[in-house]
């Protein structure tokens, strides 16, 4: 199949030092240990390495609230991070760290070379200084009150309660959320890479066939707003490294954090004979690159990453493939919900070759979010892995060990069958390798359901009654377990753990998509033990139980958790959110039955010179002619929403338990129509 083996350098994206991989962290980790499993099954030379990104504020913050340094705390989390990973399988060549001789020498290289041709520029800038600490403040660690709709307590950077983007300075009332101290306007002086120098290289670059279409896009939205150049610098205190020639000022985490990748890969080198750095990160190498990320950090990787390569005279990635986030029940992980499951949690109580197995089979290619919905997980692993796949084996399994000593047929019964099987493969292996697992899966499971067909329509344990019919029972049943054979093989990037157990089984080397073609002839398997159990509803909620328990109160020193995750408290309404809705008196001038709707009244209401069209799901409680003249309180500023049966623009409030006993909440009669409520 593979003239010459490619050669591929693949990366994931380096998890912080400061907190557990979750299972939102393990949708990248496992899609892209698939996809050099995959490579590796091919016969490529596919080295996969990763690192602990160990730099930065919160991390030198986190180690001092703890009272240790932060070399060991990155120590404590590099380890727990590794066990998690190998427990999942994710099978990195190298897994090092971003605090590493490595790193500097490559950080101060990248650094360096820039500076010589011009792309470094310095100033001097004024920032947020905490007199107290001593220290600059980042954006997330200053708090006050957001200057849009006045919370309390919001973030320097952006606010929870209603989205809003602002600057530092905006905030009203800013405190330090280290030490609680106002924070000073204090100058300093920054070093900045001059992204604009690399303008028309990007601008080809990103147009080069390097990135999904959907990140093109979002690029040229990026080019067309400005490329500005970017501060590296960070003043002392601070956990990284110091800048060459430049006491007390330190690289920003985000510039040594991908140079990370570089230094694992060199750290590999060192230890690997025949391996060469060169032949990946030189310039004009025919090696193959490839940066597996989430969507949030594509500005790092599109933009800064290779022009920060390029202008080192180093190689540029072959692609960055991004993807996007994890949901769980359709809504963003939550700690009060216990769908922010830490991966150590979960294998407390599950398996984790079914969390595999579920991502894979709603991963694409794309940057859409995939959404972990806990019944149909459980039921697609019961219906799909055990229902299907491993049904298959032990369907078969035991005549042969049994009548036949363990021994297959001498020839194939079914070659149509098998080499439909066979021809399959090529069409699976095109799937993984555009990461379009979900496809995959998908023609894995139809090819399942062909083979329990056959099972069904030949009926072993029939033939198995039959005298006479030895050779078509062990034929029957030999097929059965080379078609199960095709399917673990091409489930075995997915699957790592069952398919060791089934090689075991089936008595045969590490399955390779070449030597996949050649059934399994005369040859002996071992006695079958069951390869995977059912999910039993009660472990996932046992594990959703014990994410819930978990919970610990945010500290200043937490990673900024992004997007993926929510508060603890986000399932509570802070005042100034709940002072954003406007209740007005409002009196219902017409009411009226809509045409095949079973629960709603159409309500014209007036909320003094203002009318609205409302829907209310009141029907059964009200008769219309009984609420005409009626004053009713309502939600105004709520937004139009579109209906089946027309736009709503508004909610009447109404209480009870439903049905008949709706009561719309009555104003008293001194009320007059359009009056704020609260
Ligand atoms: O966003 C993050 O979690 C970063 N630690 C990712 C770094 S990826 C690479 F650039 F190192
Ligand atoms: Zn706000």
């Amino acid at each position: 199949m593979n003239e010459s083996p490619r050669k591929i350098l693949v990366t994931s994206a380096l998890p912080y030092a400061n907190g557990p991989i979750h299972i939102g962290h393990l949708v990248e980790y496992i899609q892209t240990d698939i996809w050099v499993r995959f490579q590796k099954m091919r016969d490529n030379r596919c080295i996969y390495v990763c690192a602990d990104d160990a730099h930065g504020t919160p991390i030198m913050l986190r180690a001092r609230q703890d009272g240790i340094e932060p070399e060991q705390l990155i120590a404590r989390v590099s380890d727990e991070h590794q066990a998690d990973f190998a427990e999942f399988n994710v099978d990195f060549d190298n897994y090092h760290s971003t605090h590493s001789d490595e790193n500097r020498f490559y950080s101060n290289t990248i650094y360096e070379r820039n500076r010589v041709k011009g792309h470094i520029s310095n100033r001097t800038i004024t920032q947020a200084y905490d007199p107290v600490e001593n220290m600059f403040l980042p954006d997330r660690f200053i708090k006050g009150e957001c200057p849009k709709c006045g919370s309390p307590d919001q973030y320097g950077d952006n606010c929870e309660v209603c989205s809003a983007s602002y600057s530092p300075s905006e905030l009203k009332d800013p405190i330090s959320a280290i030490s609680g101290a106002t924070p000073e306007q204090k100058e300093s002086e920054h070093f900045f890479f001059k992204l604009g120098d690399f303008e028309s290289m990007l601008k080809e670059w990103t147009q080069g066939g390097h990135l999904q279409d959907e990140v093109s896009n979002k690029l040229d939205e990026w080019f067309r707003a400005g490329l500005q150049e970017w501060d590296i610098s960070r003043d002392a205190p601070y956990f990284g490294f110091e800048i060459p020639d430049q006491p007390g000022k330190y690289f920003y985490v985000w510039l040594d954090a991908p140079i990370g990748y570089m230094a694992s890969f060199r750290n590999l080198c060192d230890r690997t004979d025949g391996l060469n750095f060169d032949d990946f990160w030189a310039r004009g190498s025919d090696t193959e690159l490839y940066h597996f990320i989430g969507k949030d950090i594509i500005y790092f990787h599109a933009l800064f990453w290779p022009a920060m390569l390029h202008g080192a005279d180093y190689r540029t990635p072959t692609a960055i493939f991004a993807h996007g986030f994890l949901t769980v029940e359709g809504q963003k992980m939550s700690k009060s919900r216990g769908t922010f499951i830490k991966a150590r949690t979960y294998l407390d109580h599950l398996n984790p070759e079914y969390l595999r197995y579920y991502f894979s089979a709603k991963l694409g290619s794309n940057v859409e979010d995939i959404d972990l919905n806990l019944e149909d997980f459980a039921a697609r692993i019961n219906s799909d892995l055990v229902g299907k796949v491993v049904n298959i084996a032990s369907r078969c399994a035991g005549f042969i060990r049994k009548r036949y000593d363990g021994m297959l047929s001498e020839t194939l019964s079914e070659p149509a069958l098998f080499d439909e099987f066979v021809q399959a493969g090529k069409s699976i292996a095109k799937r993984y390798e555009g990461r379009e697992f979900s496809h995959a899966v998908r023609e894995i499971m139809a090819l399942a359901d062909r083979a329990n067909q056959y099972i069904d329509e030949k009926k072993p344990w029939v033939i198995a009654k039959q005298e006479g019919n030895e050779q078509a029972l062990q034929d029957v049943c030999s097929t059965g377990i080379n078609l199960f054979r095709l399917l673990i093989g091409y489930l075995r990037p997915i699957l790592p753990a069952t398919t060791a157990k089934s090689e075991t089984f089936l008595q045969v080397p590490p399955l390779t998509w070449d030597n996949l073609a050649t059934p399994l002839t005369g040859h002996r398997i071992a006695k079958f033990k069951p390869l995977m159990t059912r999910i039993e509803k009660a472990q996932v909620q046992a594990m959703v139980d014990a994410s819930k328990e978990d919970l610990n109160p945010a500290t200043p020193a937490d990673q900024p958790s992004g997007p993926l995750v929510d508060d603890p408290i986000a399932d509570t309404v802070e005042f100034p959110e709940f002072a954003r809705v406007d209740l007005r008196v409002a009196r219902i001038i017409t009411a009226s039955h809509v045409e095949g709707a079973d629960k709603l009244l159409q309500l014209t209401l007036d909320l003094g010179g203002d009318t609205r069209n409302v829907f209310a799901g009141i029907k059964a409680a009200y008769k219309p002619e009984d609420l005409e003249g009626k004053l009713t309180v309502m939600v105004a500023n709520l937004a139009p929403r579109k209906m089946r049966f027309g736009v709503s623009e508004g909610m009447v409030l109404a209480a009870g338990p439903g049905g008949k006993d709706i009561f719309m909440l009555n104003p008293d009669d001194g009320a007059q129509p359009g009056m704020r409520v609260k």
